[in-house]
């Protein structure tokens, strides 16, 4: 299938939900539509594209003056499997969490901490997804895709990905270039459980015991105890990362603010958590107008309705300010601003 539409409104195409147009719109759902497309006139006439996959890490600060390509590749589809193991394609354009449910579902383990996270599968390799003790790359075998400069299709293994924290060579490298079809998984049939984050631990024990559905509703009771529904309320997830500093300037700031929360990073490098940094410059539960940050989570800006690309980016530059200021320490967005 493939669409080609002008003007075409993305409002429901990102979770912050913020109005904006683009001036071309083209979706696909297999790779040759796309080889065809990009050969044809339509293509080759436009100067600015943007690949647009889950939209569950975007910000539009205005109205696109380009062409808008969205991957909607479908599938979930074993395709290998051993005695400790299962191969696991999923397409791009499948819904994230329903791919986590249905390997929770079928007993294999890797990714049930991952549950709820907001977007698509293509979107979970590029800021390699993570939450509650667990990052996507360690349960991925490759990526495949369509690179745009050398007009081919890839497999990228995961050894190539340059997976670090919220980051792969498709953020750097191939950033703009790359266009993921789908992802090869491998998890585990006989899965080792995490459960050593953010009180997940006490929730399962609620819940009965630990097995794969009961990590996956405990993530869920968490998660929606702490972050928005985006279906309901627009955002998208943390805006910034937690920064990485020396432990000599992390040391400096524990004197100073003995409850912040640092965690090692390895090579003399401490993690900071930027929520409560953010928190402690007084931005939890701010509000302006359609605009605000979220009351239970202060990484999270949220577009309550009406508020547009712009107010958001605004509103995340004075929070970035307000930090370096108070603890010079400079947030890095996690979000990708497209203008
Ligand atoms: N904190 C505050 N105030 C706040 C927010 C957090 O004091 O408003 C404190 C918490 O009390 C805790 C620490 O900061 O001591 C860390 O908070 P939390 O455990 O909520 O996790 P986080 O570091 O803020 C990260 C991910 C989330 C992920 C959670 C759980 C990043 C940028 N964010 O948040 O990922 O769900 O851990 O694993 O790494 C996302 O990337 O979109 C996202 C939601």
């Amino acid at each position: 299938m493939v669409r080609f539409l002008d003007d075409f409104s993305l409002k429901s195409y990102t979770t912050f939900g913020v109005a904006c147009k683009a001036k071309h719109f083209f979706e696909f759902t297999d790779s040759p539509d796309l080889e065809g497309f990009l050969k044809s006139d339509k293509f080759c006439r436009e100067k600015k594209y943007f690949v647009l996959g889950g939209g569950s890490n975007l910000l539009f600060i205005d109205d696109y003056d380009g062409l808008i390509i969205h991957p909607n590749v479908p599938g979930i589809e074993i395709i290998r499997e051993d005695r400790q193991h299962v191969w696991i394609e999923a397409g791009a354009g499948e819904d994230w969490d329903e791919f986590v449910h249905s390997c929770v579902a079928q007993g294999f383990g890797g990714v049930e901490n991952l549950s709820l996270i907001p977007g698509k599968v293509g979107a979970a390799p590029i800021q390699n997804i993570g939450a509650y003790g667990r990052e996507v790359c360690r349960f991925v075998e490759a990526v495949k895709g369509y690179d745009m400069k050398t007009m081919e299709e890839h497999h990228i293994p995961v050894a190539d990905c340059k997976f670090a924290y919220r980051n792969s060579i498709f953020k750097s490298e191939l950033k703009g270039r790359f266009i993921v079809l789908s992802v090869v998984f491998r998890l585990d049939k006989f899965p080792e459980f995490e459960l050593g984050y953010g009180g997940v631990e006490d929730e399962v024990k609620r819940l009965g015991g630990v097995n794969l559905q009961n990590i996956r509703q405990a993530i869920i009771n968490i998660r929606t105890g702490k972050l928005p529904d985006t279906k309901e309320v627009g955002s998208a997830g943390s805006f910034f990362k937690n920064p990485v500093v020396s432990y000599a300037v992390a040391s400096d700031l524990k004197k100073r603010y003995p409850d912040l929360p640092t965690y090692p990073a390895g090579e003399g490098r401490s993690k900071l958590a930027a929520g409560w940094l953010i928190d402690r410059c007084g931005w939890k539960g701010y509000r302006n107008g359609g605009v605000g940050v979220h009351g239970k989570q202060a990484l999270v800006l949220v577009n309550y309705g009406n508020a547009t690309g712009k107010q958001i980016f605004e509103l995340s530059e004075k929070i970035r300010q307000s930090v370096f200021e108070e603890f010079g320490v400079s947030l890095e967005r996690e979000v990708d601003v497209v203008s």
